[in-house]
């Protein structure tokens, strides 16, 4: 297993409107680019109590988050002392979201162990081996190679997760996370980002920096693209005041989604910031997440 970080606060403002999407638009495809393990054996952590264990606490009182897909699937996942025993990785809630569906599915890790845990969990799920592809290789170039191979009408009904190890890397084919989300927005696949910043490195301007630049730089826009996103953020927090087991913030930047699905996010996204109204900080102090979108780049 090569993700340490599941379960903490990114993974829930990741999975959360993953599900709730993938619920919504029932893509004919579903292609991953850093995949991760479908299945981690769940505990507690500073880290966890302040994302998963933190949801599963305080999502019965939050009616979006309590009607979730998320919550749903969560509930179902095998338990140790009323908790969850197992954390789903995005692998696992995707298969789980679109199976019935008869979906197919490309998983990329540079990690062979994880994607041994992916197709144990396809098997156990039932989930058709022809309908499974592991693909052990950069994700960023893997999915751009198969994204040239679509037409029009087979790259509308697929959602492309791009969940980036650092949104600024290259991959072999010199490309990064931001471009090949641009690439695969002109194509008119439906498409999610998700990206992190933190307190000093990457810092929130220069995220949005280069999304502004490359999106620009491939004549994107709002009206043609439905470009939305949707982010948690501590604005003003400075590096000493941060938690450890926090982050300054987190988002989803989605392209070619429908309204229904965007505001099925609007109302996770409000409703999971306000359950993290009373974060405390190095100094003392208490701070909270703001939830906020944005529908230009
Ligand atoms: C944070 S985890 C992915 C989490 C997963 N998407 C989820 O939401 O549950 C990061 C994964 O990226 C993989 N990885 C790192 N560099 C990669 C690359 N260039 N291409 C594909 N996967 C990569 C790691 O092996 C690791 O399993």
């Amino acid at each position: 297993m090569a993700n340490h970080h599941f379960g903490n606060i990114g993974d829930i403002w990741k999975h959360l409107p993953l599900c709730e999407i993938l619920a919504i638009v029932q893509p004919a495809r579903y292609w991953e680019t850093h995949a991760g393990s479908a299945c981690y054996d769940l505990s507690h952590t500073p880290g966890r109590d302040h994302g998963i264990y933190r949801f599963l606490r305080a999502a019965p009182g939050e009616e979006p988050l309590a009607a979730s897909r998320y919550r749903a699937l969560l509930s179902e996942m095998p338990k140790r002392a009323a908790e969850p025993a197992v954390y789903p990785g995005s692998p696992h809630l995707a298969m789980r979201c679109l199976q019935e569906r008869g979906a197919m599915f490309i998983f990329c890790d540079i990690d062979g162990s994880s994607l041994d845990d992916i197709q144990r969990a396809a098997d156990d799920l039932h989930v058709p081996r022809d309908c499974v592809r592991c693909v052990a290789a950069d994700g960023i170039a893997s999915i751009f190679e198969q994204l040239e191979k679509l037409n029009d009408e087979e790259a509308a009904r697929t959602f492309i997760h791009i969940d980036p190890f650092l949104l600024h890397a290259a991959g072999e084919q010199g490309m990064n996370s931001v471009e090949l989300f641009c690439e695969a927005t002109k194509r008119g696949a439906q498409v999610m980002l998700w990206y992190a910043f933190d307190s000093p490195t990457p810092r929130r301007t220069d995220v949005w920096d280069l999304f502004r630049s490359t999106s620009a730089a491939h004549d994107l826009s709002r009206s043609t693209h439905n470009l939305w996103a949707g982010e948690i953020s501590m604005p003003g927090v400075t590096a000493s005041q941060l938690p450890d087991i926090s982050l300054a913030g987190c988002g989803i930047l989605c392209a070619n989604l429908t309204d229904p699905a965007l505001a099925a996010c609007d109302a996770l996204g409000r409703s999971f910031a306000r359950i993290y109204h009373d974060i405390r900080f190095a100094d003392g102090a208490v701070g909270q997440y703001d939830f906020t979108t944005a529908c230009d780049l």
